[in-house]
């Protein structure tokens, strides 16, 4: 029938408006501990991995390791370095970020937001959730190290940070220069958030929707979600 057509057609529309507006917010991390996606259990439906996780010395993590932020000893698994944000140009960037607190809803899945508040309006990211948990559903935790180690810090163990981690437990260093407290192999991706983002990035505004991962993030974390 022509009003049943009409109808739908409209209930089509409302959900891809609804989908393409999705507003949030962006904070940053840098714990150091093996990010939740690290667990095949924790994959997104369809998805492919799980992340990869690193020994303390940034090479593959050893069979049967623990994650270092819940266990101590010999054989324990990491962040790996790998996941500091890339610069694509001056406004895009590529990284790893927590997204949500349920980790099976996102697991591996892509999203590109741009910002519409703070220092970073006009640019934007495609970002991969390698981890889930301690934030809002609409939060991105983007992984940028001397981005604050949270509730968790397993740096201490891997890289001798002080036992809050840098700077701020929540929000990490406060300026540029701070980065230099950190070992020279992550100074690059500190940098990153004053340099390229141009601030503090905590508690910007974005909008974002779901995409299919470029294959630079892919390859780096081992993990491929299903196609959109
Ligand atoms: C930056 O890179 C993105 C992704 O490749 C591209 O879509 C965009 O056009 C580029 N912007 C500039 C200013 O080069």
């Amino acid at each position: 029938m022509h009003f049943t057509f009409i109808f739908s057609l409209s209930l089509v529309f409302a959900v891809v408006v609804v989908k393409t507006q999705t507003t949030g917010t962006t904070t940053t991390t840098w714990d150091c501990c093996e990010p939740a996606c690290g667990y095949a259990a924790n994959l997104s439906p369809g998805a492919t991995g799980p992340v990869k996780s690193c020994s303390q010395s940034n090479g593959p993590a050893a069979s049967g390791a623990q994650n270092a932020c819940f266990a101590s000893g010999g054989n324990l698994a990491f962040s790996c370095s790998t996941f500091q944000p890339i610069i694509v140009n001056d406004t895009m960037s590529y990284g790893f970020a927590g997204h949500g607190n349920t980790a099976t809803d996102n697991c591996c899945k892509c999203f590109q937001f741009s910002w519409t508040s703070g220092a970073g309006i006009g640019k934007s990211m495609i970002v991969q959730a390698v981890n889930a948990g301690g934030i809002t559903e609409t939060d991105f935790d983007i992984y940028t190290p001397g981005g604050g180690v949270g509730d968790y810090n397993a740096c201490t163990a891997q890289y001798g940070a002080p036992s809050g981690g840098w700077g701020r437990q929540y929000g990490g260093v406060s300026s540029d220069a701070e980065c230099s407290q950190l070992p020279s192999s992550l100074q690059d991706g500190c940098h990153w958030r004053w340099q390229w983002a141009g601030g503090d990035v905590n508690e910007w505004a974005i909008t974002y929707q779901q995409v299919n991962c470029p294959s630079e993030l892919t390859s780096i974390s081992g993990c491929t979600p299903a196609l959109i």
